[in-house]
């Protein structure tokens, strides 16, 4: 290796200490989370994305939009959609997120997201980075919240995934040293780790759960995943009635598939790909991907999403009208929940046990010989209005 081999990456390396830097100042200066009852007016976006994404967007649309019928018609919410953020615009402006529709999202204050196609290498998109992780960096949406519930197995998770450093935050900007050399980074930052275990040892404590199980690899991982696990050991002390432990996260996917000891976890938190891999073997748990909403909490802003991607093979070979929106409109429900409509959200969490876990008039399979997400919709709709709903759910549900 020569010597302007190694210099280009020191320089590569010293540039991305100072964006690294300049961030933890931003932290530093941060302030409370947005309360939302306070707003005149709530501009909540919706974002479509692309593959399945418009087409299953339309339905928790309408279900946002039924719901909010009176604060909508009184001026106090609008709901606004958002165009332009699809792979074929994206990789148009070979931009994760084009200047423009950046500048739509940044006038909301709460944002319904639609799946978005991420391009790997190789697949015939511009390599352009995740729109995801760009919206999380963009909007500093630190938190991802990603609840986990099987009734009838005791089983009640919720991950708090921290979701703006990590593997991810450096995740495009590694760098080929040489032919034969390429490095990434994973960042921790104090203030990073503190936020998301404050906000998760917050809701142990706010909830009555009082336990939260901390998950790292820092037996191995030593710098970045020490500073998570010795963050938490120091937020821990300013909680004495929580109860915590830590995992390491090879032996806790073993754990959740373990049915003697996993309704035992409750609150989960997590650096950035270790809450991303967890999560989707929680939610496959708890009976597929499609099942699971995400919240991505941020001071400012917040964001919502289906847990799953965009199955663009889903619309090549003419099946988008059968995807599942059960995980978007879940993403609704916990939406209203986040800005203040706690009840509105109950009711919403009732409409989709019953319509996907208990009574299940309607089935979904991906394909022909199931129902459309169109009557799906519909049928939350008509759940959602039931005069009944509450008792249908407590019989159904045991409670
Ligand atoms: C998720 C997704 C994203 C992630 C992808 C689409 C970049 O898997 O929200 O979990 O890795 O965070
Ligand atoms: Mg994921």
């Amino acid at each position: 290796m020569t010597n302007v081999d190694i210099d280009a990456a020191k320089e590569h390396f010293g540039k991305i200490l100072k964006e690294q830097l300049a961030r933890v100042e931003v932290m530093r200066s941060s302030s409370q989370l947005t309360d939302y009852t306070n707003l005149d007016k709530m501009v909540i976006g919706v974002v479509g994305g692309d593959g399945i994404g418009p087409f299953i967007c339309k339905h928790a649309e309408n279900i946002l939009r039924e719901l909010l019928r009176t604060e909508i018609e009184a001026g106090k919410v609008e709901v606004r959609t958002i165009e332009g953020l699809t792979i074929e615009n994206r990789a148009k402006h070979l931009k994760a997120i084009p200047d423009d529709v950046l500048d739509e999202l940044k006038k909301c204050h709460v944002i319904l997201k639609g799946p978005t196609t991420t391009p790997k290498k190789g697949d015939g998109w511009p390599n352009i980075e995740s729109a995801n992780v760009a919206m999380r960096r963009e909007l500093d949406l630190f938190a991802n919240v990603r609840p986990m519930r099987i009734p009838e197995q005791g089983i009640d998770w919720i991950f708090f995934r921290e979701n703006t450093e990590g593997a991810y935050v450096l995740g495009s900007k590694g760098v080929d040293v040489n032919e034969d050399i390429s490095i990434d980074f994973t960042v921790a930052t104090t203030q990073g780790c503190e936020r998301i275990i404050r906000l998760a040892f917050d809701h142990a404590r706010k909830t009555g759960q009082n336990k939260v199980t901390v998950v790292t690899k820092a037996n191995v991982i030593k710098k970045t995943d020490g500073k998570f696990l010795s963050v938490a050991e120091r937020i821990a002390k300013e909680y004495p009635e929580v109860k915590w432990d830590d995992w390491f996260i090879d032996i806790m996917t073993a754990k959740l598939i373990d049915p003697y000891r996993r309704a035992e976890f409750k609150v989960m938190v997590l650096p950035n790909l270790y809450g991303d891999i967890l999560t989707d073997e929680a939610a496959q748990i708890q009976g597929g991907v499609g099942t699971a909403g995400s919240a991505n909490i941020g001071t400012r802003y917040s964001m919502f999403e289906a847990i799953h991607g965009s199955a663009p093979r889903m619309v090549d070979e003419g099946r988008a009208q059968y995807a599942d929106p059960s995980s978007i409109i879940k993403a609704t429900a916990m939406l209203l929940n986040h800005v203040g409509f706690v009840e509105k959200a109950r009711k919403l969490e009732m409409a989709l046990d019953l319509c996907t876990l208990f009574e299940k008039r309607i089935r979904i399979t991906g394909r022909s010989d199931g129902a459309t997400g169109e009557q799906f919709g519909k049928y939350v709709l008509e759940t959602v209005a039931r005069k009944d709903l509450e008792k249908a759910w407590n019989d159904a549900s045991g409670n």
